[in-house]
């Protein structure tokens, strides 16, 4: 039976890497699911998300080696074009604007994928879209749904905002700054933003009550206390940051712009979930989810005229690897967008921003995947053979102790794990690392102090039973 393909242009880009993957395709004009709508594109608007997708930070979600959805761009807004047969609220020709999102693991979990807003026609949930108020144009809706989901969900949900509240506001001349900061003050909350001198003027503009300039003053240093810091750069450690805040106040953690890459931020993450069940501080980390009723509260922001959208610069859709650099550089004032117009030209060339370097393939990707835990595991493992036959031939007559060496190589690689924890900096690094290397100094010597000490210090329960169990048996036999 013949069939009848209408195409459409879109953005894809099939393998990871650098801005240079991104194509300007003729490909199959979507149509709507059941419960779906197809959107006429008229603007799309540029996310960290969707540069951070096309260099594989998406890959575990997305396909490890090559991205299985292979469009990009989640925030949306156009013209409904048709409806599938379960939709109740929307019609062809109703303004719309939302977030077109894909969630492809297998297990069903809900992860955000920039999926396909960068094309003249796409597909969205209808539970994802709203309609668009009269008084802001398609630029202006589009630029607004992640950076507000992030926004409202981070203040009012994770940081419990209340009216009168100190709200300090990292990064507050971003995409997702420019809206906190009037989402705050819609809570009647009393708002400190930091940015650049450049920016200082606009921030009050847009309801600021105070803003900190991070190139003259350093906020954590001022000794003024917040009841909220909702930080979207995270360029300050976790010490400092909990220095700013009140004794029952709440960091909410959005984003990590510092570059010092994703060791430094799983770190930070783990850091900030171990540290909250200790102090009365909270610490938050959490990931905007896309939901019906705050788009809907969203909504009624923007045409209350309380949330004007900032709109730093427009691209067309062939200027999308610009526009993706421009963002990478990290000093978009407000919101980047991209205009969908009837003549799209092929791609421009990138013009590729400082830092947007290639991502490592994924043969690099396998490899360290693989060498690192085995790396971590097997040299702990050969250094205590080692030490243990060099034991053996000073000491003929006396029991090897691979366990013993192997557990003390192991807890100085704790000690320094737990320095970089603490990010008090390298100090910290050092003391622990020294620490924990006298100690397994010690342990080795089969000192029983330091076995205690070193098996408590390990915060390891394994280590702990294992040791309880061994250790005994070891000093029974030492004692006979
Ligand atoms: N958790 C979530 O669900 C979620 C959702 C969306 C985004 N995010 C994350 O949130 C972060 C921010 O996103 P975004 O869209 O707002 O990014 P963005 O628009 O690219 O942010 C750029 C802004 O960062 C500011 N900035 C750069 N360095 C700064 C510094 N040292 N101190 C203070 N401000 C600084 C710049 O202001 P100046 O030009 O004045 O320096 C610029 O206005 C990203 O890491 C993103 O991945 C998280």
């Amino acid at each position: 039976m013949l069939r009848f393909v209408l195409l459409m242009k879109a953005i894809v880009y099939h393998r990871y890497g650098s801005l240079d993957v991104l194509k300007c395709e003729d490909i199959e004009k979507p149509t709507a699911g059941e419960e779906e709508v197809l959107i006429r594109v008229c603007a799309a608007a540029v996310n960290p998300l969707d540069g951070g997708s096309v260099k594989g930070g998406g890959r575990v979600v997305n396909g490890l080696l090559k991205p299985k959805i292979t469009g990009l761009g989640v925030d949306v807004a156009g013209q409904v074009e048709a409806v599938g047969r379960k939709v109740t609220q929307f019609k062809p020709g109703d303004e719309v604007f939302g977030a077109c999102l894909s969630y492809p693991h297998a297990s069903g979990a809900k992860v955000w994928v920039s999926s396909g807003a960068f094309a003249e026609y796409t597909c969205a949930s209808e539970s994802t879209l709203v309609l668009k108020p009269d008084n802001v144009t398609f630029e202006q809706a589009a630029s607004v749904p992640l950076a507000a989901f992030t926004a409202l969900q981070g203040l009012r949900d994770k940081g419990k905002i209340q009216p009168g509240h100190a709200v300090l506001i990292n990064g507050a001349a971003g995409g997702v700054g420019t809206v906190a900061v009037q989402i705050a003050k819609s809570f009647d909350a009393q708002v400190t933003g930091v940015c650049s001198t450049r920016n200082v003027d606009m921030l009050r503009s847009i309801g600021a009550d105070r803003v900190i300039d991070y190139t003259r003053e350093d906020f954590t240093t001022m000794g003024l206390r917040y009841d909220l810091f909702f930080d979207c750069i995270g360029n300050h450690s976790l010490s400092a940051c909990l220095r700013v805040l009140n004794p029952k106040g709440i960091y909410v953690m959005v984003g990590e712009m510092s570059g010092r890459g994703i060791i430094a931020l799983l770190v930070r993450i783990t850091s900030a979930l171990i540290l909250s069940m200790f102090i009365s501080r909270k610490l938050v980390v959490f990931l905007a989810r896309p939901k019906k009723e705050d788009l809907n509260t969203i909504r009624e922001l923007l045409a209350a005229g309380k949330v004007k959208p900032v709109i730093d610069r427009t691209y067309t859709l062939s200027q999308l690897p610009e526009a993706l650099g421009y963002l990478e550089e990290g000093h978009a004032r407000g919101k980047v967008v991209v205009t969908v117009g009837d003549n799209i030209e092929p791609l421009a060339t990138t013009n590729r921003a400082p830092g947007s370097a290639s991502s490592p393939g994924p043969v690099l990707v396998a490899f360290v995947l693989i060498a690192t835990p085995l790396g971590v595991l097997i040299v702990p493992i050969v250094v205590a053979l080692i030490l243990n036959r060099r034991f053996r031939q000073r000491n003929p007559d006396k029991r090897g102790y691979r366990w013993g060496y192997y557990f003390s190589v192991m807890s100085f690689i704790h000690g320094l794990g737990l320095g970089a924890f603490l990010e008090f900096g390298a100090t910290a690094v050092i003391v622990c690392g020294l620490i924990y290397a006298v100690l397994a100094c010690f342990f080795a010597q089969r000192h029983h102090w330091a076995w205690i000490a070193l098996t408590i210090l390990s915060f390891n329960p394994i280590a702990w039973i294992i040791n309880a169990i061994y250790l005994r048996k070891r000093w029974a036999e030492a004692a006979t």
